[in-house]
């Protein structure tokens, strides 16, 4: 028993911001934004929310899949940035759609989010449990950015990405994930501090914060290790995978994965020059990318990569 993602779907905020717009209202260039990360614009929320994008790739994603919102058992949404503590965003998309027969529930692993979504669809399906699953990643990133910081707020945008994932007999779905909380503050937001009858903290607000050097040693070592992992797992080399869609932080970390796996770059597909990076949004943005651009063949070797926040990465190698 294994897993086969059957449709895509994403949706993105209707206003665009270049770098260059950027550069109108803080100290910053396209060309050090460009250069250092391969981003070119990104969108941002005005009016849209992160359930309302969420709900509307679900709805892409079913339609992509040709599959009924009643036959939907599970949603699972990775996310940082729901709009509310409760409920998650996985059961107000759940309301939204009119998902009656489906259990719902978000998942906290930062930019790892999709994965570690898709994986623990994977266990609920391969159980037998649940037979069909929305697994998404959704982000309003821009509303817990610090506007002021230009050293992060340029690299982020909003955004989400959806796949029906359903339970089959055959197919490929190996997978590998960690964590590594001692590390955890080289990326970092505060929730709300305590304030009640008894300590008041006051009531300002955390924005994002990130150790770049830091973060990008991470990624460059742990993500080849990942997949290195998964394909010996899998038996499978990295010639035969037709694409590498990884988490789109910064393109020079998809350079030196490519380098260090010794795979060409042209295998590892990019969204991040019109989307920034929307943490747990990327893989199933850029999957629908390709999905819509016809990249994707049934029976093609695709490998996914997550890492981020946590510190947490997984990867998964899947059957199209
Ligand atoms: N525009 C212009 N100058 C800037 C900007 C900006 N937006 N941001 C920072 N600078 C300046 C800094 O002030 C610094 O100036 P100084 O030398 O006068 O002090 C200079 O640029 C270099 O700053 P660094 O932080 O050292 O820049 P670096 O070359 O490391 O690039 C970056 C920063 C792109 C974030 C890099 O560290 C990186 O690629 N990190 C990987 C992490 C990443 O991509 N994180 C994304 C989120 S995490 C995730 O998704 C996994």
């Amino acid at each position: 028993m294994t897993i086969r993602i059957a449709g895509t779907g994403s949706a993105f905020p209707k206003t665009v911001v270049t770098n260059d717009d950027l550069a109108k209202v803080m100290d910053t260039s396209d060309e050090w934004i460009s250069s250092r990360t391969g981003i070119k614009e990104r969108r941002i929320a005005k009016d849209e929310t992160t359930a309302g994008m969420a709900a509307e790739a679900a709805r892409a994603a079913l339609k992509d899949a040709g599959m009924t919102v009643q036959e939907v058992d599970l949603i699972i949404v990775g996310t940082l940035s729901a709009d509310h503590f409760t409920p998650s965003c996985a059961c107000e998309i759940q309301a939204e759609l009119g998902a009656v027969n489906a259990v719902a529930f978000d998942i906290n692993a930062a930019c790892s989010g999709f994965m570690f979504s898709l994986h623990t669809a994977y266990a609920y399906l391969q159980s037998g449990l649940y037979k069909n699953a929305l697994v998404l990643g959704a982000e309003t990133l821009s509303k817990i950015m610090d506007w002021e910081d230009r050293s992060t707020c340029v690299l982020f945008g909003d955004g989400a990405g959806a796949a029906v994932v359903r339970r089959e007999e055959e197919g490929i779905f190996v997978f590998d994930q960690g964590s590594d909380g001692v590390k955890g503050k080289v990326l970092s937001c505060k929730a709300r501090l305590v304030n009640n009858l008894l300590v008041q903290q006051g009531h300002e607000p955390d924005y994002v914060h990130m150790d770049g050097q830091e973060v990008y040693k991470f990624a460059v070592s742990t993500v080849p290790a990942s997949i290195n992992k998964v394909l010996d797992k899998a038996g499978v080399s990295a010639d035969e995978v037709a694409y590498f869609v990884l988490h789109q932080a910064n393109i020079r970390i998809l350079q030196s994965v490519a380098k260090r796996l010794k795979v060409s770059e042209d295998k590892f597909p990019i969204i991040l020059d019109r989307s920034g990076n929307v943490s747990a949004a990327t893989v199933p943005l850029l999957l629908d990318d390709m999905n819509k651009k016809g990249m994707l063949k049934r029976g093609d070797k695709i490998v996914m990569s997550g890492f981020g926040g946590g510190l947490t990465w997984g990867t998964a190698l899947i059957e199209w």
